[in-house]
């Protein structure tokens, strides 16, 4: 059985505090999430600017042991492969749109030692990625149920039977889901076989986050 696995985004957490945010809902330091998701936008694959590998880096040495879990949506991801690695990034998951050379990609996130991941935006068909799965080359797939670009959306339904059909054709893949995730809307992505969930609003701002993350994952290991 698939490890579920929650990955708060810090894109809803206050950022003048982000050491106490972040270390509040990693298990090791006393939340209980497994991964820290962090969304990185250049204002160019998506319409809207966030944070880049400085703040990795910063992040990396203030959590010696967190999985960072990093999302570029930027346009050019060959351009900061080498950046994020130097960061500490534990897993680097590029747009497939935003690329026209995902083997070459992957080989030099592989090469710096990062974990793979592969994004789909709403309108981007599964078989997008059928080649690179086949040929084991991914960690995971990630797939964006809202637009990209802003926290605090809601949850595309719509997403579920590509997830389905990804979990269908490969049993053993981590299915990650990412926008509108909440306590209302995880037993859908639960049902279509997503195991890593992202959420952002719906932890940080809740009154406990450790109780909406272990509701989270108890929907996913059910
Ligand atoms: C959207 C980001 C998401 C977002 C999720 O572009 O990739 O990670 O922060 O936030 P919520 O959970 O609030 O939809
Ligand atoms: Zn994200």
């Amino acid at each position: 059985p698939l490890k579920p696995i929650i990955a708060p985004s810090l894109l809803a957490c206050d950022f003048s505090r982000l050491f106490e945010e972040s270390s509040s809902v990693l298990s090791a330091d006393g939340g209980a999430s497994e991964w820290l998701h962090v969304d990185v936008m250049d204002g160019h694959f998506v319409p809207n600017i966030s944070i880049g590998s400085v703040v990795v880096s910063s992040l990396r040495k203030a959590l010696p042991q967190a999985f960072l879990d990093c999302h570029l949506m930027v346009s050019h991801p060959e351009q900061w492969v080498d950046d994020f690695a130097s960061a500490g990034a534990s897993q680097y998951t590029f747009h497939i749109e935003a690329t026209t050379s995902p083997k070459g990609l992957i080989d030099a996130i592989r090469a710096k030692g990062m974990q793979v991941g592969v994004a789909l935006k709403p309108g981007t068909p599964a078989s997008s990625v059928f080649e690179l799965c086949d040929a084991d080359l991914v960690d995971m797939v990630l797939v964006m149920t809202v637009e990209p670009g802003f926290g605090g959306q809601s949850f595309m339904s719509n997403m579920m039977p590509k997830v389905l059909e990804l979990r269908t054709k490969y049993p053993a893949l981590n299915i990650q889901v990412d926008g509108g995730l909440g306590p209302s809307t995880i037993a859908a992505a639960a049902e279509a076989g997503a195991n890593v969930i992202v959420a952002g609003t719906s932890v940080f701002r809740a009154p406990s986050r450790k109780q909406v993350t272990d509701e989270l994952r108890d929907c996913v290991a059910k």
